[in-house]
This record gives C-alpha cells, sequence and structure tokens, in this order.
C-alpha cells in the first residue's frame, strides 16, 4: 500500500497544504495572506485569523488537486514549531482534528527541517538529484541563519548562527529603512540587479567560528545612508540600486566566508540552501560559482520551495513516518524549537 502523506504549514503568514505519495508530491497549496503589506511585517493576531480562514480550503484544494480523499491518507505531517504560536496552533490544532476523525497518525516537524530537506521533493516527470549525506546546509530566512551539517534525514547538527538579528531579518529592516517595503528580500533583489555591487563598503562583522552577526551591518547602513543625505536629500533616490547591491553582496560576502569555512573544515563537498533567503539571486549565482571553484556539488530548491510550504513538511514528515515516528494527540506547539 502506498503511503500517503498530508502535509500541513501554518507557522507564519503562509497557510499551505500538501500531498505525497511514497515520497513524490501530487499537490502544494499555498494562501499568502496579503493582510500584512500595510504594516511593514506580519501581524501575529491576524496571521492567526487568516490561517483559520484559510485552512478548511486549503487543505481541500490540495486534496482535490491530489485526487485523493480524506479516506486515502496514511499520516499527517504538520509543523510543530518554530513560528507563531497563534498560527502553529491553527495547523496543529486541524491536524489533530484529521487525525483523530480519520484514526490516522500524525508526525511532528521542525518547520527549519523542512527547509533543510526542501531538495528532496520529488515531482512527478521530473528527474531530481538529491545530495547524499553527510552534507551542508546553509539555512537562510526571517527567523534564522545556521550552517547545519546534515548527517541524515533524522540527524541535524547546527555548526553555526546568527548571535543575534537573522539575514532574512537584516533585508527586511534595511528594506524598511531605505523605504523600500515589505518583505525587503525580494525587493532588495530587484534593485540589486540594477546596481553596482562595489560602489559602497559595509562594515563586516569580526564573529569567532562559523557564528554569524547581522545586526551591525544594519547601523553600518543607517549611518553611511544618513550622513549622505545630510549633503545631498536625493542621495537615496538616486542611488539606490547601488545602495542595495553593494548591501546584498556585503550580507552575501558574510554568509559565504563561513560556509567556505565550514566546508573546509568538514571537508564535505555536497553544498545546499533552504530558507526564504536561498531565493535571492545573488546567493544562488555565488554558491553555484563557488562550488565549480571549489569542487563542491551545490542543490538549489525550486523558487516554490525555498519559502514557506507543505511540499517539504510532506517530505519531511514523511521521512519520520518511516523511521517510525509517531506524535500523541496532546502535543503543543512551540514558538522556539531549539532542536531538530
Ligand atoms: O523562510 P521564510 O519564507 O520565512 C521564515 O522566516 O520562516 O523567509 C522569509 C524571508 C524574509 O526575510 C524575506 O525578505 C526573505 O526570506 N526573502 C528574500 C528573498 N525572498 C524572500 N531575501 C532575499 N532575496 C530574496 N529574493
Amino acid at each position: 500500500m502506498a503511503d500517503i502523506i498530508l502535509g500541513i504549514e501554518s507557522s507564519c503568514d503562509d497557510t499551505s497544504a500538501a500531498v505525497l505519495r511514497d515520497g513524490v508530491l501530487l499537490s502544494n497549496v499555498i494562501a499568502s495572506q496579503q493582510v500584512h503589506k500595510d504594516f511593514g511585517g506580519v501581524v501575529p493576531e491576524l496571521a492567526s485569523r487568516a490561517h483559520e480562514q484559510n485552512i478548511v480550503p486549503v487543505v481541500s484544494e490540495a486534496l482535490r488537486k491530489a485526487g485523493v480523499t480524506p479516506a486515502d491518507l496514511t499520516a499527517i505531517a504538520f509543523t510543530r514549531g518554530p513560528g507563531l504560536l497563534g498560527s502553529l496552533l491553527v495547523g496543529t490544532s486541524f491536524a489533530k482534528a484529521l487525525s483523530l476523525s480519520l484514526d490516522i497518525p500524525m508526525v511532528m516537524v521542525n518547520h527549519l527541517q523542512g527547509h533543510i530537506l526542501a531538495n528532496f521533493v520529488r515531482q512527478p516527470d521530473k528527474p531530481v538529484d538529491v545530495p547524499s549525506f553527510p552534507y551542508l546546509c546553509l539555512l537562510v530566512s526571517g527567523g534564522n541563519s545556521q550552517i547545519v551539517k546534515v548527517n541524515s534525514p533524522l540527524e541535524y547538527e547546527i555548526l553555526g548562527q546568527t548571535i543575534d538579528d537573522a539575514v532574512g531579518e537584516a533585508f527586511d529592516k534595511c528594506s524598511k529603512m531605505l523605504g523600500l517595503g515589505y518583505p525587503g528580500g525580494p525587493v532588495i533583489d530587484r534593485l540589486a540587479k540594477l546596481g553596482d555591487p562595489n560602489r559602497f563598503h559595509f562594515a563586516k562583522p569580526n564573529i569567532p567560528g562559523l557564528d554569524y552577526s547581522f545586526s551591525g551591518i544594519k547601523t553600518s547602513l543607517l549611518y553611511f545612508v544618513r550622513d549622505e543625505m545630510a549633503k545631498d536629500p536625493d542621495f537615496l533616490e538616486k542611488n539606490k540600486e547601488d545602495l542595495c547591491a553593494s548591501f546584498q553582496k556585503t550580507l552575501i560576502d558574510i554568509l559565504m566566508g563561513k560556509l567556505i569555512r565550514a566546508a573546509k573544515e568538514t571537508k564535505i563537498k555536497q553544498i545546499t540552501i533552504g530558507g526564504g533567503v536561498s531565493a535571492n539571486s545573488g546567493l544562488r549565482e555565488r554558491i553555484v560559482a563557488e562550488g565549480r571553484k571549489r569542487g563542491w556539488k551545490t542543490f538549489l530548491p525550486e523558487f516554490k520551495f525555498t519559502t514557506d510550504n507543505a511540499a517539504m513538511i510532506a517530505v519531511a514528515g514523511w521521512f519520520r513516518y518511516k523511521a517510525g515516528e509517531r506524535t500523541p494527540l496532546d502535543v503543543a506547539p512551540v514558538s522556539r524549537m531549539a532542536d531538530y
């Protein structure tokens, strides 16, 4: 009998459901919430209300597109954390109710693990090259920046991580500061393509080991722009492409510096990226270029699997289900989840 897994993701501002048959993706439906745009960031209360409105139609649509009925499901994989508690509560409660009513098991997934395994999403009629274990994953999102050594689908070691802001936060906060809108990453990425990445220079942090820091560069950009605006009030408008390109290049230099070091120290040449910031075109180009130079085999998730989606949660859940993991009905969502 085939394993048919329903994946549910609701950790932040995307309600998503996916169906996987024996590891092959049959559907992946995402309802992105537009309600936050006017606020320059995700409003937790509005996010959980929108999840409540979206969850039933999104799951129904995922089942319909996959051509399966609830009775066909083998198990439900859901995001337990980390994320916004109210948002996680919607997906977790839905998973529990469905598990109870269908009398099928549920498997909890760490959201970050989903991003780390995004390269394992197999689509029908699309050959996919998957990394072999152990591999390194540069996990970069709005809430995390980590270098993770992935020993197996269930075994992870965090080699380094940010000691303050996540790199996605640096993109978002700086975009807001420059008046470019939210979320900042895609806007900066787009403008950076039109600018000169070597025009301006921002101080890079000096953090020991494989850890990161992204709070200083924000301040560096803020002071630089403030001083230049004092001389020329139109500085920002005249130079926004070069500012974005230079700022983005600095962030990529910081990310790549530690990743190269981790690859050297561990002697691992299988390199992947995951998380929202892995959609960044500059980062994708650089990782491929460095890979060519250093003999790495690099794996980039398809764009649709870089941001929050249930396909990656279903895949991570399927690995756990196959390993015999089951989650009891009294499970509660958690906003922080230190262990993988
Ligand atoms: O993984 P994600 O969807 O949500 C979590 O944080 O869990 O990541 C969202 C982050 C935001 O900070 C957003 O600005 C960033 O990913 N992002 C990008 C790009 N697309 C999304 N950052 C840089 N370049 C992009 N193209």
